[in-house]
């Protein structure tokens, strides 16, 4: 690649061990990417998150050191900044560093943090894409986010901030515009008031996706006003992704969801799909 604003060679001085930030895709096994495949082959230590399933970790080059990074019923299984130190020290100790995150490591996965703080301490890092679970989510349960008729535009926004709080969603969610909500699950009824404050009709279809492409998959279908009662009612728990706008209203129809390769016969608990009237 040839980015014209670095310098040609000299100022920056690249360490023999590199950090590839690997996107694991959302958690079935085959929509990890071959790239994603071959750069745990080849590393040396793997530090992972916890969305990541453990089918996925079997692509790991069996005498890679493997640590787990993620959360733990609630608590991190180690500080940001910890994780960010000891890839930047293997690295530099000439280690092939892999950091395995779910979905899309730039896809509210932090990646951009952790490309910047090891890039200023002089570390080689690539970023791996991984199939992000908005697009999976939307594709197991035959949601098209865009669509030429009903959605001319789609946002990701998260429903939880560092603060704990939710982004401005004012103008998001219209007439042809599609909103994702990831994270959004524990802060859906301020989610809910907030577009309901800003003129979104109640009456507007949301889909929630728990489990997007793996065993136990759920798609509930409802509307804005509706969307906390279902949400208690089937018991939708994390990782769940919320879809609001009227290509939600297509979910479900005439799709089945795909089985991964691996999986020889049905899973012992079959993907669920739960429709709930719309109205
Ligand atoms: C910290 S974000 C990470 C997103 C990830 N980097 C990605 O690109 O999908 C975690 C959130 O992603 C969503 N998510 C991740 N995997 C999912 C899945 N398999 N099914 C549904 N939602 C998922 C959920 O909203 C979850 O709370």
């Amino acid at each position: 690649m040839n980015v014209v604003n670095t310098p040609r060679s000299g100022s920056i001085t690249a360490s023999k061990g590199s950090v590839s930030l690997v996107g694991a895709g959302p958690g079935a096994y085959d929509l990890l990417t071959i790239r994603a495949a071959k750069t745990l082959d080849s590393a040396d230590v793997v530090y992972y998150d916890s969305l990541v399933d453990s089918s996925v970790l079997t692509h790991i080059n069996p005498k890679a050191r493997r640590v787990f990074v993620g959360k733990r019923k609630g608590f991190s299984a180690m500080p940001q900044q910890e994780i960010q130190n000891r890839m930047r020290d293997d690295a530099l100790a000439g280690y092939q560093v892999v950091r395995l995150k779910g979905g899309d490591p730039f896809i509210f996965g932090r990646g951009g943090e952790e490309l910047a703080d090891l890039r200023t301490s002089g570390i080689s890092v690539k970023v791996v894409p991984g199939v992000t679970s908005a697009i999976a989510a939307a594709a197991e349960t035959g949601i098209p986010l865009t669509h030429r008729d009903i959605a001319t535009s789609v946002t990701f926004v998260t429903g939880h901030t560092l603060d704990g709080s939710i982004p401005d969603l004012d103008g998001l969610v219209s007439s042809k515009r599609t909103l994702v909500v990831y994270m959004g699950v524990s802060n859906a009824g301020t989610i809910v008031s907030q577009l309901l404050g800003v003129g979104v009709p109640g009456s507007i279809p949301v889909a929630v996706i728990e489990r997007a492409t793996l065993p136990g998959q759920r798609l509930v279908k409802t509307t804005l006003k509706a969307l906390t009662i279902d949400l208690v009612r089937y018991d939708i728990v994390t990782p769940a992704l919320l879809v609001i706008g009227d290509v939600a209203a297509l979910g479900g129809l005439d799709t089945e969801p795909v089985l991964p390769v691996h999986m020889t016969s049905k899973p012992s608990e079959p993907f669920a799909w739960v429709h709930h009237p719309m109205g």
